[in-house]
């Protein structure tokens, strides 16, 4: 019959780079120039939903994005669902009688339907949860007995930053040496109960999509930018093995110092890229002012920044008493004029809000 549908639903959380990737050595395999070591989101706050279903009755492949139709075309999403496909195994759904075979899946279509709690495109990485949820769903529906690093190197066809999306807690995404790219993928460096006191609070500067997308970016980065090359070679690769030791002990000192001189460095370059890339702007530069200012006062790093192709901020904080401190400053510093406002402010966990005491704006003016 022609009336059945399977469906499957998967829920991705987005990461963000603490040591970044910029710049790809093979464009449509999506290979990158060095390693990235990033920490994946808690699922609950900032994430992609995404639904797949086949069905006989589908005529073509069709994807909706927050509701509004995407073209499928580009090469990304077909590298993708080729990949996946290729992949496919025999499903048998018992209860609803249903029977596909590998042969079967070449031939039928798919719709996918995907939703983002939060911003698109603006330089928060919503690719990454996307792509990385995409597979996942695609993956679990066609019954492709992969492991999460195999599929991690099919989720970086999509998007490259989407293959440290299929774990939790933190993530390093190897280069790899070979040319087809087998061995480019993500594995888990420790899970989200390993440090889980760090508290990420993301401060939504400007919900606009970004000027220069990450792939313009890279490329001209690329061809132009000698800073790139000497980051990819000399700098990059010590960075990661301190990072790792630093995750490894839970030392917040080398890793906030890490994570802030990265995501500068990774401006830096974008500075050195001709024509210049911005995506910082000048609350971007003021709350890096503010946190450095802080970390110094304190004699030991109370909070770490990086920011991503975008203005906003994401702020890693020790524990949870500082993450609330750091709200209380930060609204100080950029006082929201209205509730709405305030309630964009600060992106994911909003009952940190609460913990700070600052969760109105009369509590906000009379901040000491
Ligand atoms: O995966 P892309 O093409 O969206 O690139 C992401 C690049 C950064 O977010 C700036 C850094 C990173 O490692 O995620």
């Amino acid at each position: 019959s022609q009336k059945w549908v399977l469906m499957v639903t998967a829920q991705t959380p987005t990461n963000i780079a603490v040591i970044k990737y910029w710049g790809k050595r093979d464009e449509t395999l999506i290979l990158p120039v060095n390693d990235s070591i990033s920490v994946t989101l808690d699922p609950e706050h900032l994430c992609t939903t995404t639904t797949v279903s086949v069905s006989p009755a589908f005529d073509q492949d069709r994807m909706w994005l927050n509701g509004k139709e995407i073209s499928l075309s580009g090469g990304r999403f077909q590298s993708c669902l080729r990949e996946i496909r290729s992949r496919a195994t025999d499903v048998h759904d018992k209860e609803k009688g249903i029977k596909i075979t590998k042969k079967d899946w070449e031939k039928l279509n798919v719709h996918i339907a995907s939703y983002n709690n939060f911003p698109t495109a603006a330089g928060l990485a919503s690719s990454a949860a996307g792509f990385a949820c995409l597979v996942f769903a695609l993956a679990k529906l066609m019954n492709a007995n992969e492991d999460h690093s195999q599929l991690s190197a099919i989720a970086r066809r999509g998007s490259g930053s989407a293959c440290r999306s299929l774990y939790g807690g933190f993530v390093k995404w190897i280069m790899g040496k070979d040319e087809k790219g087998t061995d480019s993928l993500a594995v888990q460096l420790a899970d989200e109960k390993h440090w889980d006191e760090l508290v990420i609070v993301i401060a939504v500067v400007s919900s606009q999509q970004k000027e220069t997308s990450s792939t313009t970016g890279m490329r001209d980065t690329v061809e132009t930018s000698l800073l790139l090359q000497h980051r990819a070679k000399e700098v990059v690769p010590k960075r990661i093995l301190k990072m790792e030791e630093a995750i490894k002990n839970h030392d917040f000192a080398s890793f906030a110092q890490l994570a802030c001189t990265d995501s500068n460095q990774f401006h830096a370059v974008c500075l050195d890229t001709c024509p210049p890339i911005f995506y910082m702007n000048d609350t971007s530069h003021r709350i890096i002012s503010l946190v450095e200012k802080w970390n110094r006062a304190a004699g030991t790093p109370q909070v770490a920044y990086t920011f991503d192709a975008g203005p906003n901020a994401v702020l890693i904080a020790r524990n949870r008493e500082t993450a609330a401190l750091l709200v209380q400053k930060l609204l100080f510093c950029f006082p929201p004029k209205s509730d709405a406002d305030l309630n964009s402010f600060v992106l994911g966990d909003k009952s940190i809000l609460k913990d700070a005491g600052v969760d109105s704006l009369e509590a906000i003016e009379s901040l000491p």
